[in-house]
């Protein structure tokens, strides 16, 4: 039955994941168990290699379907499946409102078909095509495969679905900013085209835009959270006129042994809306404490605890409005590719600091009252070796 509300569209999906047979298991325990009733240690041995395999792959194409063609086992689904059972939930409730009566809609990379079986169940009304490069995942999703990398889509669609199916090489880290000391990327278009050709996704993206109509509209879901995927990911998709319609929608939720922050989901349209939404390429809020250094003086701290860390990108802002920063010691090393990191130790009037940062977006500020200032030296020292050795390392 269609649904309307969110809680009723998650509860249809709650009813759906059980048909494919998946189980939301409160505890990483209770998974784990479950997992060694299904598999033998030889099987887990080798799902641990394909995993492996595809995460290391330099042309990661064969390794990633040899990893969908032996997950789409329908004796190891239930299993292995249930670990995204939280993925399915928030990705498939955001998924299914945006349909807007369109009459065709192409989940691309469906894979086994879990939430385009979700989808049609939702929408009986509309023609959905489900595509796939992995054969064992499209003999269970009963649906047609082809790999947008290789073939043009065979039609038109009024709304294409990606999620977790065009930027899937992890292991790639993105595009590094101009330097340590800010977020900004170069506007260099070698260096986007270089992103978007061993990633795969400039192929990819051609094809589906398309392959869409006139009015088309897009939904993505990519792992593309941080700044470095983010940026290029966003940059791709501008490139080719595909408008933002909604402000791209962050969406954590919890797989075995992890909490994960993943998306954002991009509602894109071959139309603009009538007010343009800018694609924005600044860092997250991310809810760490400012820093007010007059305040510290009465901060009382246990231990070897710090008056005030932050590991978040706006300790950059915190480090830029130190109060009678001095400089001790600094250091700043370029790698090969471009990459640059910079660390530095001092006094904050009364206090010591040690910052870091780098041009894949990692800031560190600590600071520590003066009697403390010799630990912050020797971790400084210890960034200074680890640079050196990396230096030797190459050499
Ligand atoms: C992580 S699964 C995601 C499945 C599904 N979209 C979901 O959200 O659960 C990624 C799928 O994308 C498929 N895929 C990756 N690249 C593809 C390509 N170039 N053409 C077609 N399918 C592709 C893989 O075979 C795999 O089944």
């Amino acid at each position: 039955m269609p649904c309307d509300t969110n809680d009723e569209i998650r509860a249809s999906l709650h009813d759906h994941l059980a048909w494919w047979g998946l189980r939301h298991l409160e505890s990483d325990a209770a998974y784990f168990a479950w997992q060694k009733e299904v598999f033998t240690p030889q099987e887990l041995a080798a799902l641990h290699q394909h995993i492996e395999a595809k995460r290391t792959a330099t042309d990661g194409r064969a390794a990633e379907i040899a990893f969908y063609d032996l997950t789409a086992n329908p004796r190891s689904v239930p299993a292995l499946y249930s670990q995204r059972y939280e993925y399915y939930l928030q990705v498939g409730s955001r998924v299914v409102p945006h349909f807007n009566g369109a009459p065709s809609v192409l989940d691309v990379g469906c894979g086994i078909g879990i939430l385009t079986t979700f989808y049609a169940q939702q929408h009986p009304d509309c023609t959905l095509l489900g595509v796939d490069r992995s054969p064992a995942s499209i003999t269970l999703a009963r649906q047609r495969t082809l790999d947008v990398d290789a073939q043009p889509l065979a039609g038109q669609f009024d709304l294409v679905i990606a999620t977790h199916a065009l930027l899937q090489a992890e292991q790639d880290p993105g595009l590094p900013s101009r330097d340590w000391s800010t977020f900004e990327r170069s506007a260099d278009a070698q260096v986007q085209q270089e992103f978007e050709q061993r990633t795969g996704l400039g192929v990819r993206l051609d094809r589906l835009r398309a392959g869409l109509t006139r009015y088309g509209r897009m939904l993505v879901f990519e792992k593309a959270r941080q700044l470095a995927r983010r940026i290029p990911f966003q940059r791709a998709l501008a490139a080719r006129h595909l408008h933002l319609l909604a402000p791209p929608e962050p969406v954590r939720y919890r797989s075995v042994e992890e909490l994960t922050d993943d998306g954002p989901l991009y509602v894109l349209g071959v139309v603009p809306p009538p007010e343009t939404l800018v694609w924005n390429e600044l860092p997250e809020p991310d809810g760490a404490a400012s820093l007010d250094v007059e305040a510290l003086r009465s901060v009382r701290t246990q231990g070897d605890e710090p008056l005030y860390e932050n590991h978040e990108s706006s300790a950059e802002l915190a480090w830029m409005n130190l109060a009678s920063k001095h400089v001790v010691e600094q250091v700043t090393h370029g790698e090969p590719d471009g990459r640059r990191l910079h660390a530095e130790w001092g006094r904050a009037g009364d206090f010591r600091y040690l910052y870091c940062a780098n041009s894949f977006d990692q800031r560190q500020l600590v600071v520590v009252e003066p009697a403390r200032g010799a630990i912050l030296k020797t971790y400084y020292g210890e960034i200074v070796r680890d640079i050196q050795s990396r230096g030797k390392e190459r050499s």
